[in-house]
């Protein structure tokens, strides 16, 4: 890890199903603290690219550096360690645990790294507009609330960069302001380094740069 080194690089990144090409010549450079929207088609694969982005995917060509490090270099333990240290994911449907409650979900990163912080965890909680509600189970909160617990377990350990995959997408326009309101604050707050994923043209007109995805690579928008 340098200083200098972007926090992700990616070069010239294909993803096939057998025959069928995903994406091929994805090429982008993310700086730290730097904000970047991408958006594109259903289905041309925007959620793929967040995975191989966190390594939790696998592709076909080129190459993800995270953090200065080549994740391909990297054994499968390595690269979830770098993983849980560096990354933080809001996924597309929210994948709480339904059956442990809202502060031990934010919690859940910490855990994972061995590390246990309860005051970082009611004041993530606080931050996030959620408090009081910490023992509540998920089943019993709101779209919009459940969809901050995910920011915040994302950001919960303080991750160099947050990947956040369609994170306003079910909620009604005023409450999906709020939500990346609280997301880019939280992400501002310790300088990391968004990348979102968004149909929307709001949330996609608060990045630094808007990058459009299709199957022959990444463009830029604006
Ligand atoms: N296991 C698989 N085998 C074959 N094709 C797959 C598989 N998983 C995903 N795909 C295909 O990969 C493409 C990319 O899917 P992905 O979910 O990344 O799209 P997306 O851009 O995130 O779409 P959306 O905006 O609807 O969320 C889709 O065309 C999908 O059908
Ligand atoms: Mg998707």
């Amino acid at each position: 890890m340098t200083g200098t080194a972007p926090t992700l690089s990616v070069r010239n990144l294909a993803k096939r199903y057998g025959e069928a090409t995903v994406f091929a010549h994805v090429s982008l450079e993310v700086a730290t603290g730097e904000f970047v929207a991408i958006v594109g088609e259903s289905g041309v694969g925007k959620s793929t690219l967040l995975n191989c982005l966190a390594g939790l995917d696998t592709w076909d060509e080129g190459s993800v550096e995270l953090c200065g490090q080549d994740l391909s270099a990297l054994g499968d333990d390595q690269r979830a360690l770098l993983r849980r240290r560096s990354v933080g994911f809001v996924f597309q449907a929210f994948h709480v645990l339904p059956h442990l409650d809202v502060a031990q979900n934010i919690a859940l990163p910490l855990m994972l790294l061995q590390q246990r912080d309860e005051a970082r965890v009611e004041k993530m909680l606080g931050a996030v507009g959620l408090q009081g509600l910490g023992t509540r189970l998920p089943q019993q909160l709101s779209g919009g609330q459940l969809q901050r617990v995910a920011i915040a377990r994302a950001l919960i350990h303080k991750p160099a960069l947050l990947l956040a995959d369609e994170p306003t997408g079910n909620l009604d326009p005023a409450t999906a302001q709020k939500v990346m309101d609280v997301l880019l604050a939280q992400t501002r707050e310790h300088g990391a380094s968004l990348v979102l994923v968004t149909h929307s043209e709001a949330a996609a007109a608060r990045a630094d740069r808007v990058l459009l995805l299709t199957s022959e690579g990444v463009t830029t928008k604006r």
